[in-house]
């Protein structure tokens, strides 16, 4: 395996970045996550995007033009010859002294860049058994549209989600509304048939699948509402499911054990599933 570290491509066991990186002593850096369909990078400009603008919000340079990265990620993925899979791009603020204030003069971003293959017929088979999520009260900072490497949150979740047998964690805000899960956003298909997610103005990070697969769901003539459910709510509806570029259409059946509906994958989580894979080949 091949990683990219500002500027080499180098032997993934030989990667390394300095113990002063601000991103491994503060939590100080984004990432960005893209699936890799037929080597091909998926809603690749939806995730620049969404780390332009999460580099502006924590003022950290582009370290690069979005042109440059584009090429240096696919030959990351050329070079890893990895067809079906998930591409990983890290930018930190760079090694300095250790001072929780920025580094004055700044010093170059770190730029790390990792691509992992994905068994797609293990995770088609996930998909076709459904997974189980628990449910885990919000306690992330307020700017959690910014794609940070600060995860303890997002990493103590998910590992209540593992030790329960399940594989997401849907955070619940204090008015008991889900808010989104660990690594992806969490969607249902209401008693009426509509489809519900909650609304990117809630403290929650908008996501680049969400967004395809709202174009996706238009496209289909589907109802949607960008509106907020609780665990309860999505106990009692048709379907439940994930988003996220590690999960695609990932479907639920469970919450905190309970199962929604007869506990099985519904159709429309399925169709969708299908769509927006078959849209991003
Ligand atoms: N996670 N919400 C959170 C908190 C996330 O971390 C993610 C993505 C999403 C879905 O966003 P997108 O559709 O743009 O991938 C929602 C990535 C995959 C990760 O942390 O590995």
């Amino acid at each position: 395996r091949i990683a990219y570290v500002n500027g080499r491509f180098v032997p993934h066991g030989q990667a390394s970045v300095h113990i002063e990186d601000r991103g491994y002593q503060l939590g100080d850096g984004v990432y960005e996550v893209w699936a890799i369909f037929s080597g091909k990078l998926a809603d690749a400009e939806g995730h620049f995007a969404r780390l332009e603008r999460s580099l502006s919000e924590l003022r950290i340079a582009m370290p690069m033009s979005r042109r440059a990265l584009t090429l240096v990620l696919r030959e990351a993925v050329r070079r890893n010859r990895v067809t079906e899979g998930l591409a990983y791009l890290q930018v930190t603020r760079g090694v300095a002294k250790r001072d929780h204030a920025f580094p004055n003069p700044p010093v170059p971003p770190s730029v790390v860049i990792t691509v992992n293959r994905t068994d797609r017929a293990a995770a088609d088979a996930r998909a076709a058994a459904g997974v189980g999520v628990v449910t885990t009260p919000e306690n992330r900072w307020g700017r959690c549209d910014i794609k940070t490497v600060n995860l303890l949150p997002n990493a103590l979740a998910k590992q209540k989600a593992r030790e329960a047998g399940a594989v997401e964690a849907w955070f619940v805000d204090d008015l008991g509304f889900v808010t989104e899960g660990a690594s992806s956003n969490a969607w249902i298909v209401d008693r009426d048939g509509r489809l519900r997610t909650r609304d990117t103005n809630a403290n929650i990070l908008r996501g680049v699948t969400r967004n395809t697969l709202l174009e996706v769901i238009r496209g289909e003539g589907l109802d949607v509402d960008e509106r907020p459910f609780t665990p309860d709510d999505a106990l009692a509806a048709r379907e439940a499911f994930i988003t996220g570029a590690g999960s695609l259409v990932l479907p639920v059946v469970s919450v905190d054990g309970k199962p929604i509906a007869n506990g099985v994958p519904g159709p429309v989580a399925m169709r969708l599933r299908r769509l927006y894979i078959d849209r991003a080949k």
